[in-house]
């Protein structure tokens, strides 16, 4: 491992490199792969200099958080890069709302608590969500009726085309359903911070199927928004499964969004296919993990890949199962379900190593 500085004086660590690196902890599907480097980067400001460095400049880079949304499918070259910030800081304090700046490696569950801790409110449906505070903008983390991009004020992030530092405001970001900007160019931005604007008080949402009923199961009677993110806890706790017990990225696929004439058709053949408001007035979301069920994969195993028996959408490694084991399943589901119900489902999680 080498090392900024190696004398008896020096200050606290602020990047390491670490050759032929094992990755299995470092993805929640834990499926054994190595990076040809690991550089943990606790100071982001160092960025311009490590980039620099002629073993990373030589090669691919990739960002990795904790790894909840990605299948690796094969070792990966070059250098993987994981943000070792965990700082919150209040930007703003104002009478209805706050403005919160969280450091990339910050647990985005930690997050969560913290601002409910802290009297602010927004995050409490997106609570119990893996992964780290520079991975939530990516895919606009979204659930139990809330999505990221809209407490976020801007990200933070290093321009790898343009080589400088930006700072995105919120409609810079083009966050969608499990879109952004982030995503559409993949690998361009390496986000180093986050600020959230984070409202005092709000309307909590309880309309997501199971909230009301999870608050009045504990006993709920006026919420407030902890009261909201303990309920999203419990139910997330009983659907997904822990994937320090069991290996997953949690939902697999993204639920297609498809014109209204095709989901009235659909509907027509499957009346109990679930659906769900879209982005516009025009398009409907429907249940990839309802296609997937009915098709008879939910508990599925072939070897130690499989499908969890809690949730549909969920592949699960029982234990040694590779990226390519996992992704030969997804594809075999995936090809099921367009032939039942003529619709392509795509995975949610990066796929490394693999193409779709
Ligand atoms: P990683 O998996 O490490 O990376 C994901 C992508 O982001 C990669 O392309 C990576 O290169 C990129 N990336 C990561 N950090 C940075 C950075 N600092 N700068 C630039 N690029 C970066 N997601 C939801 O939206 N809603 C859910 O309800 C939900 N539930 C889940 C439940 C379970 C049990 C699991 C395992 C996953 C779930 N996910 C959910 C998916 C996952 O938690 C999120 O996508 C999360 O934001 C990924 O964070 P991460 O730090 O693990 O990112
Ligand atoms: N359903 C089934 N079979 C199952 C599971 C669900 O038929 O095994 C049907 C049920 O009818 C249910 C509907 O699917 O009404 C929706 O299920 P759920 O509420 O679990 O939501 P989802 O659409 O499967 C999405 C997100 C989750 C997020 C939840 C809650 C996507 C791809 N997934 O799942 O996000 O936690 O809503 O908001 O949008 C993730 O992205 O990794 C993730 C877990």
């Amino acid at each position: 491992m080498s090392t900024p500085a190696d004398t008896d004086d020096t200050p606290p660590l602020r990047w390491s490199l670490t050759e032929n690196a094992p990755l299995q902890a470092l993805n929640t599907f834990h499926v054994r792969a190595s990076a040809a480097q690991l550089l943990e980067l606790h100071d982001p400001a160092l960025l311009p200099e490590v980039l620099a460095l002629p073993q990373v400049a030589d090669g691919p880079l990739l960002v990795l958080g904790s790894g909840s949304n990605v299948l690796i499918a094969a070792d990966l070259p070059g250098t993987v890069l994981v943000f070792g910030n965990r700082d919150i800081r209040i930007l703003e304090h104002r009478a209805d709302h706050a403005v919160v700046r969280a450091g990339a490696g910050v647990s985005w569950h930690g997050l969560v608590m913290w601002s409910l801790q802290n009297g602010l409110s927004g995050l409490e449906n997106l609570a119990l969500i893996p992964g780290t505070a520079g991975a939530a903008p990516i895919q606009n983390i979204g659930a139990y009726g809330a999505q990221v991009g809209e407490f976020i004020q801007a990200v933070e992030a290093w321009d790898c085309q343009e080589e400088s530092w930006v700072r995105l405001d919120n409609a810079q970001c083009a966050f969608a359903y499990r879109d952004s900007v982030f995503k559409q160019q993949a690998d361009r931005y390496l986000i180093t911070a986050i600020e959230l604007k984070l409202p005092l008080l709000h309307d909590l949402r309880m309309d997501y199927a199971g909230i009301r009923e999870e608050l009045q199961a504990q006993g709920v009677e006026l919420p407030v928004a902890a009261d909201v993110a303990n309920a999203v806890i419990a139910i997330r706790r009983r659907k997904l499964p822990d994937p320090d017990v069991l290996g997953n990225a949690g939902s697999f696929f993204k639920n297609p969004v498809l014109p209204l004439e095709q989901v009235e058709v659909l509907q027509q053949r499957f009346p109990a296919l679930p659906v769900f408001p879209a982005e516009h007035d025009g398009l409907r979301k429907v249940s990839a993990a309802w296609m997937i069920e009915h098709r008879g994969w939910k508990g599925y195993r072939d070897g130690d890949a499989g499908v969890a028996a809690s949730h549909a959408l969920v592949l699960v490694n029982h234990g040694t199962a590779t990226g390519a084991q996992l992704l030969s399943l997804a594809r075999r589901i995936s090809a099921s379900v367009l032939d039942t119900f003529g619709v392509p489902i795509e995975p949610e999680p990066r796929l490394l190593g693999a193409q779709w």
